[in-house]
């Protein structure tokens, strides 16, 4: 099943998509949420925090796990996932950052921490609710395209692209970390459920592409299709590909 809801912008898309996450919390406390780093989900953790702030949600027994981190960077450097994590809302919440997975980019054995990885997503029972961005080359996570729909967490090279989209983090493009310890499309796969928010004309093609082009692994998130619960949440300009009567 798969569920488009049309946000009128920005500040929409963040409340629709937060009113889902929260909708999670609420009916199973202790829930594994899968997190994703980036522009989009800022608003959305910023509402969470609003409505945490206000009384209205609980996060002291939830766990998560993050997507992806660069290879080589530590947990400490303020351009880690694990340091955007913390600042734009672990920090702000009641989580128990104990119960808060992020790869370690520290690992060289790409191997090991892979290995390591994936056991925490088993042994936490796999993820509840998966949130998702999309890269503008169709990526989910750093599952660039050409990945490989049957693999666990993996160590990626970044392609130029993506290099060259996270180079606005960095005081230069050269400064961008080369690899990333990444979650694969097979874990994504395997969440209970999937919520993946696009905002903005640059999202529209890989947006359209994924949801109604044919699913092939250059295209990474048009695997999506295949999964049983998908909620997709956009504004009007990454939908802006989209013809109308498609959306709820
Ligand atoms: P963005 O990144 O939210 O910063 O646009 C999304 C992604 O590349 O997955």
């Amino acid at each position: 099943m798969m569920e488009i809801y049309q946000a009128k912008d920005y500040s929409d898309l963040s409340r629709k998509a937060a009113n889902i996450i929260s909708a999670q919390i609420i009916m199973k406390r202790n829930c594994v949420l899968g997190l994703a780093t980036g522009s989009t989900p800022l608003g959305v953790y910023r509402q969470l925090i609003d409505w945490y702030q206000k009384g209205d949600l609980d996060f002291s027994d939830i766990r998560s796990v993050n997507l992806d981190e660069y290879k080589g960077i530590s947990p400490e450097d303020p351009n880690s996932y694990s340091a955007f994590m913390k600042s734009n809302l672990f920090d702000h919440v009641n989580i128990d950052q104990s119960n808060t997975y992020i790869p370690n980019g520290l690992e060289e054995d790409s191997e090991r921490e892979c290995h390591r990885y994936n056991q925490i997503i088993h042994h936490l029972g796999g993820i509840d609710l998966q949130l998702l961005g999309i890269g503008q080359n169709g990526h989910i996570g750093f599952n660039e395209p050409g990945a490989s729909f049957e693999k666990e967490t993996h160590c990626v090279q970044l392609t130029e692209d993506t290099i060259q989209a996270n180079s606005r983090f960095f005081s230069s493009a050269e400064k961008v970390p080369k690899y990333a310890y990444s979650t694969g499309i097979k874990n994504i796969m395997q969440s209970r459920r999937i919520l993946l928010i696009a905002s903005g004309e640059n999202k529209s093609e890989a947006l359209y592409q994924s949801l109604f082009g044919p699913v092939l692994p250059s295209v990474p998130a048009s695997i999506l299709q295949l999964h049983n619960h998908v909620t997709v949440v956009a504004d009007e300009a990454a939908l802006s590909r989209i013809r109308l009567e498609k959306l709820i």
